[in-house]
């Protein structure tokens, strides 16, 4: 008996919702593993049925990039986690969400999923990973200021922007700080960032590999500078780091250390929540 192989769907995008690939990828490069720190079987999944170079553009990585992108993005499970234990019913927005498979692993059941990406990563995230019924997707722009209407804000809302933010120009990343935080009191946002020689690097070309180049990321903040995201708008409140956990092998036992000393401490790739303000209470 043959068994019938699913039809490989080709991925054919610009440089930008490419990087989404590059994403997946590194995840279920560390998914495969035995001994992996994020299992991920959707994003394994997804790899085999799409029709793309993965390994000759993104390298055939020895486990290291893969750990560190795992545990990037461990953080993000967690913080969502935590938003859904307190808010069960609750929205989390995806900003950016290309062909995360997040909701795959954190689920409760009976959360809102709402992702908002550029219109060809939606097209190609509709056909890999069809909305369910709690799920939905906005073919929008981030910079759009029109997205925000159309979530529904009363079971709470957490905002996640993961791998995005540093695509976008400095002051588009201020306004949509801005307007989520004024948008969405009582909210949370998650993101994460590349420190500034970072993508100082790929504004001159610089990050490149054998097969792939990656596209500039003009938006760098070091993470010694994370307060001053306060004064993108009064209506942000707290704000605090989320560091890595969980690692395996000497990697995992030494980076959240490694990430307290000099020049790491103030000058690497950060993860960042902002609580934002609630709303005045009525007398
Ligand atoms: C590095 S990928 C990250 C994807 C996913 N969040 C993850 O971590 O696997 C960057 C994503 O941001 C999206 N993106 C970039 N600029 C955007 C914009 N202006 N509006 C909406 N999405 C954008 C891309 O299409 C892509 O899906």
């Amino acid at each position: 008996m043959t068994v019938q192989q699913p039809e490989k769907v080709t991925a054919d995008l610009g440089a930008v919702p490419e990087t989404a690939l590059w994403t997946l990828y590194h995840r279920a490069v560390e998914a495969r593993r035995p001994d992996t720190v994020l299992p991920d079987p959707k994003a394994v999944e997804l790899v085999e049925l799409i029709d793309y170079p993965f390994a000759d553009r993104f390298g055939a990585d020895g486990g290291l990039l893969g750990q560190l992108q795992a545990l990037r993005v461990a953080c993000f499970d967690r913080e969502v986690a935590d938003f859904l234990a307190r808010e069960p019913r609750g929205t989390v927005v995806c900003l950016g969400e290309g062909l995360e498979t997040q909701f795959w692993r954190v689920d409760n059941g009976r959360a809102q999923w709402v992702s908002v990406d550029l219109p060809e990563a939606v097209a190609l995230r509709e056909r890999l990973l069809p909305p369910g019924p709690r799920q939905r997707l906005i073919a929008r722009s981030v910079t759009d200021p029109g997205w925000p209407d159309e979530i529904d804000p009363s079971r709470g809302v957490l905002i996640t922007a993961q791998g995005l933010l540093m695509y976008l120009r400095p002051p588009e990343v201020r306004d949509l700080i801005a307007r989520c935080a004024e948008r969405f009191p009582g909210g949370s946002m998650v993101f994460d960032a590349v420190p500034r020689w970072f993508s100082r690097l790929t504004l001159t070309g610089r990050m490149r590999s054998a097969g792939y180049q990656a596209p500039p990321m003009p938006w760098g903040m070091d993470a010694g500078e994370r307060a001053k995201l306060r004064t993108a708008s009064p209506a942000v409140g707290a704000v605090r780091d989320v560091g890595p956990t969980g690692g395996r092998g000497p990697v995992g036992a030494l980076l959240p250390f490694a990430l307290t000393l000099p020049p790491l401490a103030t000058r690497r790739p950060s993860v960042t929540v902002l609580d934002f303000a609630g709303l005045p209470e009525r007398s």
